[in-house]
């Protein structure tokens, strides 16, 4: 072929492909009046800006440059599809509350690829109400009382008390240990620092950095292949439990780990082998990282905030001289339930650390809010850390600021969601502000701590501390 040949196949595409897409941009429905917006490139869209790594204290300048642009309802093209990215915390509540009427959850198919096709995150309708059931049981509030109360509070000292007085730890790691093992413990009965809890642990690394790996791609050498292979790792290893367990109560053995998820399951569910073990994935998945995160993001935030600190401490001083007098020990729910500042400082800590930052749903209705349309079968993400973020919401917004939530002005505020809401509000809420109330308590009772090396946290979109926050940690002289 010539050159000339070349130029005019070249151009005549080119041709063809304006009058396509002038065809397809005039057939749109002229009368649907969808939110501002950018589509950015073909297929990427603006994934890469909105994916990109941004301070965790921060709504992230992808956020705040299209909010400054657009107003707080969006569209765009995120992963691989039209997009409507809700920064409005009565579209948010509104999208939470019409689950499975007009919006759905719809995670990115990678997702399901390592969490499996029956995680918690992925499944919806009557299999998500039913499996949704089955966790809300395990978590449910009496069973944090009077069952993983006293686990937690054990777990948490058996951490802390490991760390040696003017020693250097980073304390995302500490955590994360304190809620895996309380997990790997309350989900098959694992003991830390076995062997077996410990090859667990090593695979499910493996597995959480392709869970969380933005390139999803199931080729050689790539986390996210990684992560399926260390998935199947894992479920050889959670079946052969499951195994193991019902030889035991064929054989009439007495089985102490009667109370743990895994003998729930089997004896009072219908769930086939794989749905229970991604149940049980999405349990120690949920259940993990992000309370460990949020532990690690109290820890950053108290030393920025000294007279926090001090209230703190007289708060958990006060316990524990009271129990003293009544020749009581071990900590309780009722000492949990006297945490007063304590629970303000939680809610301040998922304000600004935002573990959580936005949602991934669909519309499954073409739905009308606010005069905007959303188009059925588009992705609708609603950040909810937006409200957050907001100093309609929450003056000041990018102070940590725990006496916010002191007397009625916090409690009315329902612009506040760390936890999702409405059918698929995080069945684990209760339990992982048990995990945070406890840690701290036994961490602000037994040491000082500081921060070293100026780590700070990042949003990869997991929220995360690049060198683990390192701090130093001294006894406190009362622990001495
Ligand atoms: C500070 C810690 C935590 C935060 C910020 C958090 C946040 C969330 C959010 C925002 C959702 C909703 C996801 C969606 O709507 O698509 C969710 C769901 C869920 N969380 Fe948590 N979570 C935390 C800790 C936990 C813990 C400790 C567990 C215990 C295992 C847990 C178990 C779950 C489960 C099972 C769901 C799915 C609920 C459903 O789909 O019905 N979470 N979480
Ligand atoms: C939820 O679980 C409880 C306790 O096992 C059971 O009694 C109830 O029938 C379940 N509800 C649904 C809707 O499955
Ligand atoms: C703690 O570490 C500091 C230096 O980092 C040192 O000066 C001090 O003596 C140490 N104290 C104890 C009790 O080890
Ligand atoms: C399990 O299945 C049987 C028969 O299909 C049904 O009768 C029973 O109610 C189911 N149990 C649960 C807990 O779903
Ligand atoms: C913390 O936030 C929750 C809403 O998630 C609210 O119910 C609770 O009252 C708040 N606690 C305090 C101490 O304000």
């Amino acid at each position: 072929m010539s050159d000339s040949h070349l130029t005019f196949c070249f151009l005549s595409s080119i041709l063809a492909l304006i009058v396509i897409t002038f065809i397809f941009t005039k057939r749109k429905k002229p009368t649907l009046n969808l939110p501002p917006g950018h589509t950015g490139w073909p297929l990427l869209g603006e994934t890469i800006g909105y994916l990109r790594t941004y301070q965790a204290l921060r709504l992230g300048e992808f956020m705040e440059n299209h909010i400054a642009r657009y107003g707080t309802i969006y569209r765009s093209n995120l992963f691989g599809e039209p997009a409507i990215v809700s920064a409005d915390a009565g579209l948010n509540r509104f999208i939470m509350q019409n689950e499975g009427k007009l919006f759905e959850a719809s995670y990115p198919k990678s997702l399901g690829g390592v969490l499996g096709k029956w995680s918690m995150l992925v499944i919806v309708g009557d299999m998500h109400r039913d499996m949704r059931n089955i966790s809300l049981n395990f978590l449910s509030y009496s069973r944090v009382r009077f069952h993983l109360f006293k686990d937690i509070d054990y777990h948490a000292r058996r951490v802390i008390f490991s760390w040696k007085h003017n020693s250097t730890i980073s304390a995302q790691k500490e955590a994360r240990r304190f809620t895996f093992n309380l997990m790997a413990k309350q989900i098959m009965s694992l003991d830390p620092g076995k062997p077996e809890t410990e090859q667990l642990k090593t695979e499910y690394v493996s597995f959480m950095k392709g869970v969380v790996s933005l390139v999803p791609l199931n080729l050689p050498g790539t986390a996210y292949r990684k992560a399926i292979k260390a998935r199947s790792t894992i479920l050889k290893f959670i079946e052969a439990k499951m195994e193991e367990r019902a030889k035991r109560v064929q054989k009439g053995e007495a089985v102490e780990e009667e109370n743990d998820l895994l003998n729930w399951v089997v004896t009072n569910t219908n769930l086939s082998n794989e749905q229970m073990l991604d149940l049980i994935l999405s349990l120690l998945f949920g259940g993990h990282e992000t309370s460990s995160v949020a532990i690690a993001l109290a820890i950053y935030f108290l030393p920025g905030c000294p007279r926090a600190m001090q209230q703190l401490r007289e708060e958990h001083v006060e316990i524990v001289t009271s129990k003293k007098k009544t020749g009581e020990v071990e900590l309780t729910w009722d000492d949990y339930k006297k945490m007063e500042f304590t629970h303000c400082v939680l809610n301040e800590t998922l304000r600004l650390g935002n573990v959580v930052r936005y949602l991934h749903r669909k519309a499954i209705k073409d739905v009308r809010y606010k005069g905007y349309d959303i188009p059925r079968g588009w992705k609708v993400l609603p950040v909810i850390s937006a409200a957050h973020f907001d100093p309609q919401h929450f003056d000041q917004p990018h102070q940590f600021n725990p006496w916010r939530w002191q007397g009625s002005n916090g409690k009315a505020d329902n612009n506040f969601m760390p936890f999702g809401g409405g059918s698929r509000y995080c069945a684990g809420s209760e339990l992982a502000k048990v995990e945070m109330a406890v840690f701290i308590h036994h961490l602000i009772l037994n040491y000082n701590w500081e921060l070293l090396e100026g780590d700070e946290p990042f949003v990869y979109p997991y929220v995360d501390f690049p060198k683990g926050l390192p701090i130093k940690v001294q006894a406190t002289s009362s622990s001495i």
